[in-house]
Formats: structure tokens, sequence, C-alpha cells
């Protein structure tokens, strides 16, 4: 076993040089797994992503090299949907420009004024992709007493049955929510879901989340879209790229927060995430069913 030791990723010209002389790749989302890697794999034959998406993996062709892909669903779904709250939560309540302003030494005496947000309570929630993660976000809006549209590839019977979230088409859903959370997978299809074109037909005093990957979201029409307040706020946990250089525009802007992809960072589930992905290695490379495969 050979384990890289970097505190950054692996160079992609040392991924490149070594993977011709592995059985097994354990790899995170850095990691670019496409045809070129996989050219040089003769002898690869199991893929495991310690993260739950897999925009970084070719899996078509992982499937056409008879190479199987593992990845970490479900340990993680709990811990990402509270990263989408604690986002959605600050952001609404403007908590990182109160924390600014109390360490500028700007915290004057109290002003029924200053720095008012939104509301969270009996607002409109739209959850674009209602798979595991979007699913948990809705879950916790009923504590909120929200409304919850969602939109997707397909209906969701079952959670609309038992968490009262009603499909509607993406045009409608930025219309009639006051907050919208992006947790679909990056895909050809939701690349650049969130252009020009759909943040003009978002609310004003909106708020957009987004724990999904950045190619979700154009980013340069949502600064236009921040600095002309066609939307009030957003707050990403992704970007693109990763990391978000830091004198970008978007950092700039008090009414955008950015974390670090932070969704899945807490010590249990990183460690179970860990583990996930050993198992799926293990269990690949002895020619036994995965625990989590993707192909
Ligand atoms: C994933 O798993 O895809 C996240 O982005 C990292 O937890």
């Amino acid at each position: 076993m050979e384990v890289w030791e970097g505190e950054q990723p692996i160079p992609r010209d040392r991924l490149l040089e070594k993977v011709g002389e592995i059985d097994g790749l354990l790899c995170i989302l850095s990691n670019r797994i496409d045809r070129k890697l996989l050219e040089r794999a003769a002898r690869l034959k199991v893929v495991s992503q310690m993260a739950v998406g897999l925009d970084n993996i070719d899996l078509p062709a992982c499937t056409t090299h008879g190479i199987k892909v593992g990845h970490t669903p479900d340990v993680l779904t709990e811990t990402t949907a509270d990263t989408a709250w604690a986002l959605l939560a600050a952001s609404v309540r403007r908590l990182p420009e109160g924390q600014q302003a109390v360490k500028d030494g700007g915290w004057g005496s109290w002003d029924p004024r200053w720095l008012l947000g939104g509301d969270l309570q009996q607002t409109t929630l739209g959850i674009v992709g209602l798979g595991r993660i979007g699913t948990a976000v809705a879950r916790r809006a009923q504590g909120f007493q929200m409304r919850v549209l969602y939109t997707g590839p397909n209906r969701k019977p079952d959670q609309e049955r038992e968490l009262g979230v009603q499909y509607c088409p993406l045009v409608k859903l930025l219309r009639q929510s006051d907050h919208v959370i992006l947790a679909a997978p990056l895909t050809t299809h939701t690349r650049h879901l969130i252009d020009r074109e759909t943040l003009g037909m978002m609310r004003n005093k909106a708020t957009l989340v987004n724990v999904s990957r950045g190619g979700l979201v154009d980013q340069e029409a949502l600064w236009e879209a921040l600095t002309k307040n066609q939307i009030a706020r957003a707050a990403l946990d992704v970007t693109d790229p990763e990391p978000l250089p830091p004198d970008h525009p978007l950092l700039q802007l008090d009414n955008c927060l950015v974390i670090p992809h932070l969704g899945s960072a807490s010590l249990r589930t990183r460690a179970a995430m860990a583990r996930l992905a050993v198992d799926n290695l293990v269990q690949g490379l002895s020619g036994r069913a995965m625990t989590a495969p993707a192909n």
C-alpha cells in the first residue's frame, strides 16, 4: 500500500505516473479520474472515492475499462443537511456581517434597525434535488413550519406523503421560494442551472444556498445578481474553482457567505466516510460486492 502524505492532493502528474502500478485507488474529489488516467491504469480494478459526488470521475469510462467504482452515500447525508441549514440561517440572519462588525469595533449601542435579515419560519423553501441530502434538508424544514417545494428529474411520492413537500418545475420553484437550496449532483444537465436567466426568476429577497457543486452556479451571473440586488444573498459551501482565489469578486460582497467545502466536515462523518471508502476498496479488490457501488 502506498499513501500520499502531502497536505495538498497528489499532483496530477504523480498520479498519472503511479496509476499504472496499482490495482486499487482510494481517491478524493480533487483527483480527476478521466480517460487519460484510465488509459495508463492497466492493472486498476477498483476506484473508491471518499465522497458521494462523482463528477470528478468518468463513470462510463470506468465501466468500459471494467473498473468498479465505490463512493460514500448515506453516511454524510445528515451532516451535509446540517451544513445547508447552518449556511441558510447564518446568511438569512446576517451572522457573518454581525461577527465582522464586532471584530472591527463597529458594535455601537443596540440599534433596532441594525443588520436586519430575513426569516426562516413560515417561509417557502425550494429544494433543487430531492435526493438523500435534499430529503434530509426537507425534514429539517418541518421544524420551521415551512412550505417546501422541490424540483428534480423525478417526482418523489414517498417524500411528498411523509414530509408534505410539493413538486413543481424549476421556474415555479424559483419564483415562489424565499430560500433556494441546491442539492442536486453536477451533471451536464445541471451545470450552470443557476445562471442569469434563472437568477432573474428568483425573488429579490431570496437566499441561494449551494451545498452540491460549484458548477451548478454561473458565478459571474451570481455576482451580478447580488450586486444589483436581484437576489438578497447567497451562501456557498462549494465554488468553481476550489479553492476560490481570495481576490475573487464574490468574496468582496457582504451578502455572499462562502465556506471551503465543509458540507460533510464533522469528525464522526469524515471517519465514517473514510471507513466506508476503505470497505468499498477492500471488497472490490477481493471480488465481493461493495457496500456502496456506483457502477
Ligand atoms: C461529497 O461527498 O460529494 C461532498 O462534497 C464531500 O463530502
